[in-house]
């Protein structure tokens, strides 16, 4: 193993503690993630509605209610348009994010944010009043757009704001506030459903404008954070910002560390350019690593399926809404083990252990639809004991994921990357996570009518791989101050030969320069 990856944190101790502020001003920032969250959930939930399914995908929906029990039930939902319309938010959200990259660096985090709420705003009325495909896949462009600039912006706000001894529970609420969405939309989409009329979907869709409106208020109120404060040559305000947020006065030692990593951020001229060079080869690595590894949990199977696998295997249509809303709360009350422990027992130990927990119980998911559906996808009549047994397994794999890749796929990243490319490196790992968000949506129907009880475990090879990586190639990063992080690079025992020869190359040329 290329060396374990523990190294020891800098000595590094700047005073400040959880401050009352701190608090509330990360709440607020997290509930940026309700409005990914939100979509999330009700994407699934509303494409399993007859009503729908009939108004706008007609075919799909002669296809599903014409097979008999007796059909391959493997193939039922698929459909390329049918999956277009969960997926082309991602593809919006993925060009968004280059575009939210440039202005969190020039106009702050807080500013961006401001525009995610704008953006998910008009899309979720453009939704809710949707009159045909072409006015759903414009309304999903522009909640695309929305999504990007939150996912770029809130994230590094909340690594930036929070005490480095907390950073981890603070940044964790993003994905908090991500599970809640979900489970929220579940849950409305499990009563919109039955309203008679068949109009509900409407209300899920167009419930979007709720935590559009919370981002755009909660943007409203925030300050922005001392580090892009520094960046746009506030200093006097990044200083007295600092010392709101630490609520102590004592900040100087903070406060120079910000300083000089703010100057050598501005030595570089295209953070878009830099990132390419050796001594940032960890954080490209992990920028691209890591969110491509959190798609290949296969998660949003799931999540975004969850009503659809629940009725392929045998659920009415209001129990598979219900099963997805156990799966919601179980996925939100696992994040909450998660908040409270990453900072005592590390983000490695969480990756393996949920890595891990997931791994089994995609093995047990196999075998039990091998079982029934076998290569036929015919099960005959399911026993009610089957059903259950199934549900309870995802609740475990879904639970295995919320204490370890779900959290850790924003936090990590967040937290590794130096100024000076910090804004260019988020964007590459958000639009990395819609890259694949937008693959595992699109061939899900067809890798399930392809692959059939397979497909489990295509995405349980890819949980080896990366609990394999983060063994050998991730340090731990818990407790080290943001700005002193490249120094556990430093010190790891594959790392260290990327960054510390480039570092030397340059004190070697800034010497040569300074004697010429
Ligand atoms: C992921 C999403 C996923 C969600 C589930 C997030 O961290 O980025 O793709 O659906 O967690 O809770």
């Amino acid at each position: 193993m290329a060396g374990g990856g523990i190294v020891t944190a800098p000595g590094k101790n700047y005073p400040g503690k959880l401050t009352f502020r701190v608090f509330i001003t990360s709440l607020v920032a997290a509930s940026g993630g309700l409005i990914f969250g939100y979509d999330l959930g009700i994407s699934g939930g509303v494409t399993s509605m007859d009503s729908f399914l009939k108004e706008f995908f007609p075919s799909v929906y002669q296809k599903e209610s014409t097979v008999k029990s007796s059909d391959d039930q493997y193939c039922k939902f698929n459909s390329q348009t049918l999956t277009l319309f969960t997926s082309s938010l991602y593809l919006a959200a993925l060009f968004s994010s280059m575009i939210a990259s440039w202005a969190t660096r020039t106009f702050g985090r807080r500013v961006t944010m401001f525009f995610a709420g704008f953006l998910f705003f008009i899309g979720a009325i453009i939704n809710g009043a949707a009159q045909n495909v072409a006015m759903l896949i414009v309304g999903r462009l522009f909640l695309g757009c929305g999504i990007g600039c939150a996912n770029q912006s809130v994230p590094i706000y909340l690594s930036e704001v929070a005490p480095y001894k907390y950073r981890g529970a603070l940044n964790m609420m993003f994905q908090l506030s991500i599970t809640i969405g979900i489970l929220v939309a579940n849950l409305l989409n499990y009563e919109f459903a039955k309203i008679e009329g068949g109009w509900g979907w409407r209300l899920s869709l167009g419930g979007a404008v709720i935590p559009a409106l919370l981002i755009i208020l909660g943007s409203l109120f925030l300050p922005d954070t001392p580090n892009s404060l520094l960046e746009r040559g506030k200093k006097e305000e990044a200083h007295r910002q600092l010392v709101k947020i630490r609520g102590v006065q004592d900040v100087d030692e903070e406060f120079n560390d910000l300083i000089a990593a703010c100057e050598s951020s501005k030595l570089v001229k295209s953070p878009w350019g830099n990132i390419w060079r050796r001594k940032y080869r960890p954080q490209l690595t992990m920028a691209f690593c890591i969110p491509l590894f959190q798609q290949l949990t296969g998660m949003n199977v799931f999540m975004f399926y969850a009503p659809v696998l629940f009725k392929t295997v045998g659920f009415g249509s209001n129990a598979s809404l219900m099963s997805a809303v156990i799966t919601g709360f179980v996925n939100c009350i696992a994040t909450l083990v998660s908040i409270t422990t990453v900072d005592k027992v590390g983000r490695r130990f969480l990756f393996i252990g949920g890595g891990l927990q997931m791994l089994i119980m995609q093995f047990i998911i196999t075998a039990g639809i091998a079982w029934k559906f076998g290569l036929s996808g015919n099960p005959g009549p399911l026993p009610k004991w089957y059903a259950g047994g199934l549900v309870a397994c995802i609740c475990v794999y879904v639970a295995g994921f919320a204490w370890s890749w779900g959290p850790l796929g924003w936090l990590v990243p967040s937290e590794i990357f130096p100024l000076e490319i910090r804004s260019a490196a988020q964007s590459i790992n958000v639009a990395v996570n819609m890259i694949f968000t937008f693959f595992v949506a699109q061939i899900f129907t067809w890798m399930l009518c392809h692959l059939k009880f397979g497909l489990f475990i295509f995405f349980a090879v890819w949980v080896i791989i990366m609990t394999a990586f983060i063994c050998m190639l991730l340090p731990e990063t818990k407790g080290v101050p943001i700005e002193e992080m490249q120094q556990v690079w430093r010190s790891h025992p594959y790392w260290k030969k990327y960054v510390c020869n480039d570092e030397t190359a340059d004190l070697t040329k800034n010497k040569k320069e300074s004697t010429v």
